[in-house]
């Protein structure tokens, strides 16, 4: 068999169905081989497919167009691929390749072993796992590959050139091809599609047939959808697929019988317990496999995806509350699940970097109820009963989760992976691996210090360490090492930066002494649940406290926002500036004072901002600078290096974005000067970074034209809900996808 390539390839596709459809599109689209041609049965749709210019021709007789064919695709279903290979035995000889694409393998293999009398060498099993509930031509999409999964189960004897063919085929096609053996594909495919769609299939006849089915189908909402969208799939080709891997099927399906009845059971006995316990571990398990298949993004371009459009104008009024602080809501999570006893948490913030905590913790086999309205019950765990997840923590873009994290599980007795998104992959961690290596930590990254991190079990001892820079992340992630060491850690930090880790271990009877910039702890200690109020996130409220001050005749009131002294940094330096900010009703939400916030339009001035505010306002600067931008004279922050290393270099992102809509900056190694003027519109991207992309929003309340801001996905690891309560605020905002 001589080597060839597609590209020099007369390629036979029988049935012109989805599958067939779909490779004939993309082929023919892209020219990606010497021609493209059909055999089928329906003249009808092979003529449209020529006038179309998808196919160069086509014949309703095999002979007429395989016998000089290099490459031969069998898209039919599996029933009919016996004959076919009947036929095609008599007249093809080895140089033309074969492949299909059916769902079961083990009767391709016997089918070709009957046709051939032993399965030719030139042929070789295919499946590609990209099914749609849409059946036929009309189907057929040229990137219905793009990015899926094709599995080849060559055989012993299958040739080396030919296995190379077929795999050019998918890869040019946008597939990712796998190489699995026949019975282990037939095994997996059962488990992970044909059982599903039995199900789906047995569950939608069942209620059909119901006395009230009519009834039944016009209440049936999403769950139904979701669970039932399979049963709407080719029946033939299902048919086919459980005649042909009946088997397989009939093992998994037993297993699967055992599992209801004892679901049964449990039912006529109440046994809420079992319910939980199977649920739980069920959620973890699809959330690890969601987040898995997640995992895959990063290599994938960016799209732009989510766009904001802000017009210009408008002021700020109302009372409104934001969601949950996410510094509080990740460290709820944490020490509830390690904690002896329940924890319940109020006001949680259910955005994607908390919920990935969340998930992760699940993942290690903590039963956690909710988040239903901002209401988590966390059934702890104790220090030492955290389980191996099984595969890696996607942690998204949250860098918190991942740096706390790493604390944490460096001393556990198993071993974790954890990975994040693009920008999280970006992200410095020697900052934490270094100390915690101190500590006895056996903690490996990627080449630059960054994710994803493989940690092993160690036992750790404490350790005495001056932070180098001034991070919450940090100080909390050996903090978290520290509670499993034999023996006091001393830690001191070189400004004040959030305590929000050491506030809550007090809040959990866990001893720990605080005296100026000097923490200890001793590790071996218990922790007791302990309910928790997460107060609204001042981080979330700045944006409004700018949007408010810089937006003649504004007036809000921003409810429970939580205003611990390591957190206001923003508040006292908008009120340098000018701006008009009080509180009302101060009081303690558990750990943390509590107040509401109440902001009125002011005139703003430049300022130096001081040294001794730029921790307490880490977060806050991209908020600041539209305010400085809004100000008169200029306002200079130094002293902000760290601003470099957050979900975006937020330094540079926000100067290219003051600068695109006509104000005058001065970018800093370590920081930012902006002169006060009048913003224009313009189009901002936001390099997926949340607090870019809410910054811009409120720059145009004072802008004199629209602004774009591209990129926003990300505004919802923070602040789900943002775009409408902005606008109910009254920024003039809306958001589409594209
Ligand atoms: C956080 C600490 C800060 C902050 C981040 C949240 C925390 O990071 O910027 O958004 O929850 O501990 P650094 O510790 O890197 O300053």
């Amino acid at each position: 068999m001589r080597a060839r390539t597609l590209k020099d390839s007369k390629v036979v596709i029988l049935g012109l169905g989805l599958i067939g459809g779909s490779i004939a599109r993309g082929l023919s689209r892209e020219k990606l081989c010497a021609g493209v041609w059909a055999v089928g049965r329906n003249e009808t749709v092979l003529g449209e497919a020529r006038n179309l210019g998808v196919l160069d021709g086509y014949s309703l007789d095999l002979r007429t167009v395989c016998s000089d064919a290099d490459l031969i695709v069998l898209a039919v279903p599996g029933l009919s691929i016996a004959p076919l290979l009947l036929e095609l035995a008599a007249f093809i000889g080895s140089r033309t390749i074969m492949t299909d694409v059916a769902s079961v393998k083990s009767s391709t293999v016997d089918a070709a072993r009957m046709a051939f009398g032993e399965v030719p060498a030139n042929l070789v099993p295919g499946h590609p796992i990209a099914g749609s509930e849409k059946s036929g031509f009309a189907a057929a999409n040229a990137d219905l590959f793009r990015n899926k999964r094709v599995i080849l189960t060559p055989l012993e004897q299958t040739a080396p050139e030919a296995v190379n063919l077929v795999t050019e085929l998918w890869q040019s096609l946008g597939a990712e091809v796998l190489s699995m053996s026949v019975p282990h594909h037939d095994e997996v495919l059962a488990a992970t599609s044909h059982l599903p769609h039995l199900l789906a299939y047995v569950l939608v006849d069942t209620l059909s047939r119901q006395g009230e089915s009519e009834e039944i189908f016009r209440y049936a909402a999403g769950g139904f959808r979701d669970f039932t969208r399979i049963a709407s799939s080719d029946p033939v080709m299902w048919r086919d697929i459980f005649l042909t891997n009946a088997d397989a099927t009939l093992s998994i399906l037993d297993t699967f019988t055992e599992g209801l009845e004892r679901m049964r059971q449990a039912l006529v006995q109440g046994d809420g317990d079992y319910f939980l316990k199977t649920f739980t571990r069920a959620k973890s398990s699809r959330d690890k496999f969601m987040s898995l298949s997640a995992s895959h993004v990063p290599t994938a371009p960016r799209t732009p995806g989510l766009e904001f459009l802000a017009e210009p104008g408008g002021r700020l009024s109302g009372a409104f509350r934001v969601p949950g602080d996410k510094s509080i809501s990740h460290r709820a999570i944490m020490l509830g699940s390690i904690a002896d006893g329940t924890t319940t948490v109020n006001g949680f913030l259910e955005g994607e970097d908390s919920l990935a905590t969340l998930a992760a913790f699940r993942s290690m086999g903590v039963a956690i109820d909710g988040p239903e309205q901002g209401r988590v019950v966390i059934r702890g765990v104790g220090l030492r009963g955290l389980k191996a997840a099984a595969g890696p923590l996607y942690l998204g873009n949250s860098g918190t989760s991942m740096r706390l994290l790493c604390g944490l599980l460096a001393a556990q007795h198993f071993a974790s992976t954890l990975t994040g998104d693009e920008s999280l992959s970006r992200r410095p961690m020697q900052r934490v691996a270094r100390p915690l290596a101190d500590m006895g930590a056996r903690i490996h990254l990627q080449e630059g210090g960054l994710a994803p991190v493989v940690i092993e079990p160690a036992t750790l001892r404490p350790i005495h360490y001056a932070m180098p820079v001034a991070s919450a992340q940090v100080k909390s992630c050996l903090l978290l090492a520290s509670l499993y060491t034999e023996g006091r850690s001393v830690i001191t930090e070189p400004a004040p930066c959030r305590d929000h880790t050491e506030r809550m271990l007090e809040a959990f009877s866990y001893p720990i002494s605080r005296h100026e910039n000097r923490i200890e702890i001793e590790g071996g200690g218990i922790l007791k649940a302990v309910p928790i109020d997460v107060p609204a996130d001042i981080s979330s409220a700045a944006f409004f406290m700018v949007g408010a001050s810089i937006s003649p005749d504004s007036d809000i009131l921003l409810r429970h926002v939580g205003i611990n002294p390591t957190r206001i940094g923003v508040i006292n330096i908008l009120n340098l500036m000018g701006a008009d900010i009080s509180y009302e009703r101060e009081s303690v939400a558990g750990a943390e004072p509590v107040a509401d916030i109440r902001v009125r339009y002011a005139p703003l001035h430049g300022i130096d901002i001081p040294l001794d505010q730029v921790a307490l306002a880490i977060d806050e600067f991209p908020a600041i600078f539209i305010a400085a931008a809004c100000a008169s004279g200029t306002t200079v922050l130094r002293g902000a290096e760290e601003l470099r290393v957050k979900e975006s270099d937020r330094i540079q992102a926000m100067a290219d974005g003051l600068m695109a809509l006509g104000i005058q900056v001065q970018v800093h190694a370590d920081g930012l000067s902006v002169e006060g003027g009048q913003l224009r519109g313009g189009t901002i991207d936001s390099k997926g970074d949340h607090r870019i992309a809410m910054a811009f929003v409120m720059a145009a309340l004072r802008a004199s034209a629209p602004i774009r801001i591209l990129d926003c996905h990300n505004v919802a690891t923070s602040f789900p809900g943002f775009v409408e309560l902005a606008a109910a605020a009254g920024v003039r905002l809306g958001q589409h996808e594209h």
